[in-house]
């Protein structure tokens, strides 16, 4: 029997917030595994401080003490958007090398995400069989900490009644304070970092996009007329992601970026970029996408993707997992962009900014009362 519930967590200091949830898919047992598996790809943490010829060693003790960090996303309580779900992952990632834990995620709900993202050769989290059969003689833990992050930044995994496999279940999490509060524990690649720069390190250490979603951004991508003048520019494809947060059965004032406010950003986009650009839009708003189709005509690339109403959803897994793909697909893509606006309030929006290769041509959009927004570049660091 599927239940739905309404989740929603103000973040002050981060400005972000969650979106409402649903549940309704059977658990999807890891030992299905698609991926080869290296047991010593995801103790490379250890690799790196220690010479080459004590690996074997290492990993063979390491294999009977292994611990385990566990980034779960199941069918027994919310986990939050997309925005939501990368926030938790990029935290464990983080507490994982600081705790010296491999990291494991297990996302089910509303499906699963291993046809959608994989591990990198580093960092592999998905549990191989031989791990699964060693959980069994391990003590094993859930911890809940959605939408609230104190007890996870506090949280001492050195402490010996801390169980061997920590499941965790996170969102809003501030995992600057994580990076900052053990900074001498982790790598230098997370040093001197900004919350941009920690986001990205991290999570292109860890999740990479399948093929199934990669050739959708491809194909989308390469779609429409490329004209040379406005490649010539640099700023050829114009992206915006515009969540109003108005057909998802939220219970607060979300404070999405306002239809009516349209106008104001087509014309923005006139006054900038080259009038044979391409445009790519993604929103939760089926007026916001006509009124693009209608003004950019043949320019307009995307999005397509299907905008359906979370209620919808749980009742057909056909549907959320289209939508969900969807979800992977347009992300990317707001990525690839050379210009890309993006809403200050959606953690999917702020996170495609902190992904892209170079931080440039970005700019943040925040409403500004009923009816309009303000504008603003954006400096990731
Ligand atoms: C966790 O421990 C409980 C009690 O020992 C056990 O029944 C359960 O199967 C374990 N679950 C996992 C995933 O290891
Ligand atoms: C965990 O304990 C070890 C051994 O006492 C210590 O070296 C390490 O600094 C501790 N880690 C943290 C994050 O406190
Ligand atoms: C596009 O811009 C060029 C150069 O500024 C101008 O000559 C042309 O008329 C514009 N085309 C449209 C359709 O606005
Ligand atoms: C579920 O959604 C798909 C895709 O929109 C649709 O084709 C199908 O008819 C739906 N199934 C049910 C039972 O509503
Ligand atoms: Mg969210």
């Amino acid at each position: 029997m599927a239940t739905k519930k309404k989740l929603c967590w103000y973040v002050p200091l981060v400005l972000m917030i969650c979106m409402v949830v649903w549940h309704s898919i059977p658990f999807i047992t890891e030992s299905r595994s698609r991926n080869p598996v290296d047991i010593r790809n995801a103790m490379s943490h250890v690799k790196n401080e220690i010479s080459q010829n004590v690996i074997p060693i290492l990993n063979e003790q390491k294999k009977i003490n292994e611990k385990y960090l566990v980034y779960l996303c199941d069918e027994k309580r919310d986990c939050g958007g997309w925005g939501d779900r990368q926030r938790g992952i990029v935290s464990l990632f983080l507490l994982s090398l600081v705790w010296k834990r491999t990291l494991k995620i297990l996302i089910s709900t509303p499906c699963d995400i291993k046809p959608y993202y994989k591990p990198t050769k580093e960092y592999n989290w998905i549990f191989t069989e031989e791990e699964l059969k060693g959980l069994k003689g391990k003590r094993n833990k859930t911890l809940d900490f959605m939408g609230i992050d104190v007890p996870l930044i506090d949280i001492n995994l050195n402490s010996s009644e801390i169980a061997e496999v920590l499941y965790i279940k996170t969102n809003c999490f501030h995992f600057v304070e994580i990076a900052q509060k053990y900074v001498k524990f982790l790598p230098v690649y997370l040093k001197n970092k900004g919350r941009a720069g920690i986001f990205r390190e991290s999570w292109n250490r860890i999740m990479i996009p399948t093929d199934k979603v990669l050739s959708q951004v491809v194909k989308i991508e390469s779609s429409g007329v490329i004209n040379s003048d406005a490649k010539k520019t640099g700023k050829e494809l114009v992206c915006a992601h515009l969540r109003t947060g108005l057909t998802e059965n939220l219970n607060y004032d979300y404070g999405g970026f306002p239809p009516v406010a349209v106008t104001k950003l087509w014309n923005f986009i006139d006054g900038h970029f080259h009038n044979k650009s391409r445009i790519f839009v993604a929103t939760d708003h089926l007026g916001i996408r006509k009124s693009a189709i209608s003004k950019y005509g043949i320019r307009y690339i995307g999005s397509y993707a299907s905008n359906v109403h979370p209620d919808t959803m749980r009742s057909n897994l056909t549907l959320a997992c289209r939508s969900q793909e969807s979800a992977y697909v347009d992300q990317l893509m707001l990525v690839k962009c050379d210009v890309l606006i993006y809403y200050r309030r959606s953690g999917f929006s702020i996170h495609a900014s902190y992904l892209k290769t170079e931080w440039r041509n970005i700019y943040s959009i925040l409403r500004n009362g009923k009816s309009t927004f303000s504008l603003k570049e954006a400096h990731h660091n």
